[in-house]
């Protein structure tokens, strides 16, 4: 029998007011992982309540910020006591490689958690230089209901990247989990319940995105949306949002160039490369999907590249020896080999990959794929595939990487790959994208603002700017001098 799973609102569990269910699957054995309750507008009304009523009173709301600060503090201890479980739950859920949860996705998410925990009792107004014999200051407030929309790839860290800085402010938080990947979302809100957060201040809403999502994006007791996902649905949301004019922030797709000049160290090029394309099993928003590789050094970098990316464990996302596990949903799976075969129809050369893999399991697993000869006018280097394929593609020099990378709708990441500080540093001011990585990729770090520019959407999370999006600036006149104003008696 698989595990129950309900919503989280005004910190009970609740079934949907329909009471329909739906199915969470095992992306690694496509079998239930649990049965989650499906919730509609009428749900979302009922945590958009609770989150108001612990927004405008009680605990929470009265909360000083240094309290704030250690309630904070004692969820993220709660987390790291519960970090192992929570990399399982999540491992099972969406299908990341154990290590990448347990070593990656779960601490930075604690990580986060602290920073901003650390930065509770520090949001501080000004007292302005203003003319005259007046005061004049600022309050920077929360913005009150946050709405959250939350991917697959990552649940728990990507909640966590609106969750944190949202709690530290003192706004108070719905969260809509993808349908995908409910489990590991309501996990962590439960143990953050337990570490002591009042009750409404934290609410889980499951359901699909065409309902349950839509409603929370255009309600009108949601004071701000924070979106994770495709671009396209970042339309739908902007869209919804507008009804109330409600401040959106977006982190959407990608396509991001990756480049490697022929002064780079070969073989950290491509170990890192690697990673920034087959991480997640490419499930990455900020992807290197698009690999630029100077002709001068092509096949040298490319026989050792395609050699390593055969090499790949694949398998049981459970067992610490995989390097990499299923796609998250049949649906992805099918999304990738619809690209892989427009590659092939458009002519690029599939040099490795390029077939469902490990069947026997149930799973989603997909090979390491590798195209090359592509051109910028392809769908498969246009487009966000977001699965173990690479497009890659040969470039003369800087002029040249400069134009095909910055040829692309996307601007979330970017990497350069070389040893003349110059042209790193020349780079990263020529690319246009939100992130660049000079001799690295994905790196991630809770001080460091991440989003994207173009069609990768607006707003950055993380870092302190982060705090700009969850907080409102009201500013306070107050009259010192001892006569009345008397403009028209003047
Ligand atoms: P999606 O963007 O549709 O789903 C993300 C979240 O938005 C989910 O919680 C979903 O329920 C919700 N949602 C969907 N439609 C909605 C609507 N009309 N109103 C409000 N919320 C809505 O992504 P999907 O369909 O799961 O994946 C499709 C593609 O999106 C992927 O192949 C990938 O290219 C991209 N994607 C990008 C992510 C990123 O990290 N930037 C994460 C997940 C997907
Ligand atoms: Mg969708």
């Amino acid at each position: 029998m698989p595990n129950e799973y309900k919503h989280f609102i005004n910190g009970q569990m609740r079934d949907s007011l329909s009471g329909k269910t739906f199915n969470s699957y095992n992306p690694a054995t496509g079998e239930v992982n649990g049965v989650v309750a499906e919730g509609d507008a009428e749900d979302i009304d009922i945590a958009v309540s609770a989150a108001r009523n612990a927004f405008e009173d009680g605990p929470w709301a009265n909360m000083a910020p240094s309290d704030r600060m250690r309630l904070l503090n004692r969820a993220a201890l709660k987390l790291w006591e519960n970090a192992g479980y929570l990399a399982e739950v999540e491992s099972q859920d969406n299908g990341l490689p154990i290590n990448e949860t347990k070593m990656i996705a779960i601490p930075a998410a604690i990580d986060v958690l602290e920073f901003y925990a650390g930065l509770a009792n520090k949001i501080q107004g000004e007292t302005l230089s203003s003319p005259g014999n007046r005061f004049n200051y600022t309050l920077r407030e929360p913005v009150g209901v946050v709405g959250a929309i939350v991917p697959w790839n990552f649940p728990i860290m990507l909640t966590m990247w609106k969750l944190a800085p949202a709690l530290a402010a003192g706004n108070t938080v719905v969260i809509k989990p993808a349908e995908q990947t409910p489990i590991s979302v309501l996990e962590l809100v439960r143990l953050l319940h337990e570490a002591g957060l009042p009750d409404g201040v934290v609410n889980v809403v499951n359901g699909n995105g065409e309902t349950a999502g839509a409603a929370l994006s255009s309600h009108e007791g949601v004071d701000k949306v924070a979106f994770t996902g495709s671009t396209k649905t970042g339309r739908l949301i902007m869209q919804a949002a507008s009804q109330n004019l409600r401040p959106v922030s977006l982190e959407l797709g990608g396509k991001s160039p990756n480049i490697v000049f022929d002064d780079a160290t070969v073989e950290d090029a491509v170990n890192g490369s690697l990673f920034g394309i087959y991480f997640a099993q490419g499930q990455v928003c900020a992807a290197g999907s698009r690999l630029f590789v100077q002709e001068s050094i092509y096949d040298r970098f490319m026989d050792s590249f395609i050699a390593k990316a055969q090499q790949i464990q694949i398998g049981d996302p459970l067992k610490p020896t995989t390097q990499m596990g299923p796609q998250v949903s049949l649906e992805q799976l099918n999304t990738i080999e619809n690209y892989v075969a427009a590659g092939l129809d458009e002519g690029a050369k599939l040099a490795t990959g390029g077939t469902r893999t490990h069947t026997e399991s149930g799973g989603y697993y997909y090979s390491p794929t590798v195209f090359e000869d592509v051109t910028n006018e392809m769908t498969i280097a246009k487009e966000e595939i977001f699965g173990p394929v690479l497009s890659v593609i040969r470039f003369k020099d800087e002029e040249d990487a400069l134009k095909k990378a910055n040829d692309s709708i996307y601007g979330l990441a970017s990497g350069v790959w070389t040893n003349d500080i110059k042209r790193g540093h020349r780079m990263a001011r020529g690319i246009k994208a939100g992130t660049v990585y000079i001799n690295t990729f994905s790196m991630l770090d809770a001080t460091a603002p991440f989003g994207g520019t173009k069609q990768s959407g607006f707003g950055r999370e993380l870092g302190m700017q982060a705090m700009d999006m969850y907080t409102e600036t009201k500013n306070v006149w107050v009259d010192l001098s001892s006569e009345h104003m008397n403009w028209y008696g003047r």
